[in-house]
């Protein structure tokens, strides 16, 4: 096993939500040497804080959760939507209020019009949110057929191979492309700083400085 006592290990998302993460990081004197956005690699060095290298991983977002449980990255960032799904044992000490988006049952506007699905029905429900779909429905007595997908779930009720998805939507533009709509809206998302729970008690001098270095341009962003 690697020495990590020296080091600390940031997990980044790949994807959209890079580019409003790196002004937040930079703030907190957390510039990668390399640009991440276009690197085709996986461990990027950053700088030296007080003797400690700091080394940023870029992965894909349903994975930081994991290398932040699992104490392979010390801090991380993640959307409200993967921590609800995977329930992670990490510390969540601040909303970054990026990647604000909401998580929806959605499906083609002919179906929702007729309103929700009745108390013992059945039906078929496309996503990756497994646990999240099989717990609303279970509270709503609808017995769900759950369709793991990876990805473009909004195909699934177009091609009949299910009635509803549930999915992120930021500006609806997906959905309205491919004649859905919401139906119901399950939780506000946004993405969320990350601590495993031991790097927070090992590295505190190190970590809670950058909690309040992100949580000053997190205001600042707001303020703007
Ligand atoms: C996400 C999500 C929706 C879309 C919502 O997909 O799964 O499809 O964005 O955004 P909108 O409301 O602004 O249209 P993403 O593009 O990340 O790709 P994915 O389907 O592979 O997850």
């Amino acid at each position: 096993m690697p020495d990590n006592s020296r080091t600390l290990t940031i997990a980044l998302s790949k994807g959209r939500i890079l580019d409003d993460t790196l002004p937040l990081l930079e703030h907190a004197n957390l510039v990668p040497k390399e640009d991440v956005r276009k690197t085709r690699k996986l461990m990027v060095d950053g700088p030296t804080i007080n003797g400690t290298m700091v080394r940023f991983l870029i992965i894909r977002a349903a994975d930081v959760c994991t290398y932040v449980e699992r104490g392979a990255a010390d801090i991380g960032i993640s959307g409200r939507d993967l921590l609800l799904e995977h329930r992670p044992h990490v510390y969540e000490p601040l909303d970054l209020k990026i990647g604000v988006c909401r998580l929806c049952v959605c499906g083609p506007k002919e179906l929702v019009e007729k309103g929700a699905p009745k108390e013992g029905s059945r039906i078929r429900i496309a996503t990756k949110y497994d646990y999240l779909a099989e717990q609303h429905f279970l509270k709503l007595s609808v017995q769900a057929e759950i369709i793991h997908l990876y990805g473009s779930m909004e195909l699934a009720p177009l091609v009949g191979m299910a009635e509803r998805i549930i999915d992120v939507v930021e500006t609806g533009n997906t959905l309205r492309a491919n004649g859905l709509v919401e139906e119901t809206t399950m939780f506000d998302i946004s993405s969320r700083l990350i601590v495993n729970p031991a790097s927070f008690a090992t590295k505190k001098a190190l970590i809670q400085p950058i909690i309040e270095n992100l949580r000053e341009a997190v205001d600042r962003n707001s303020a703007s």
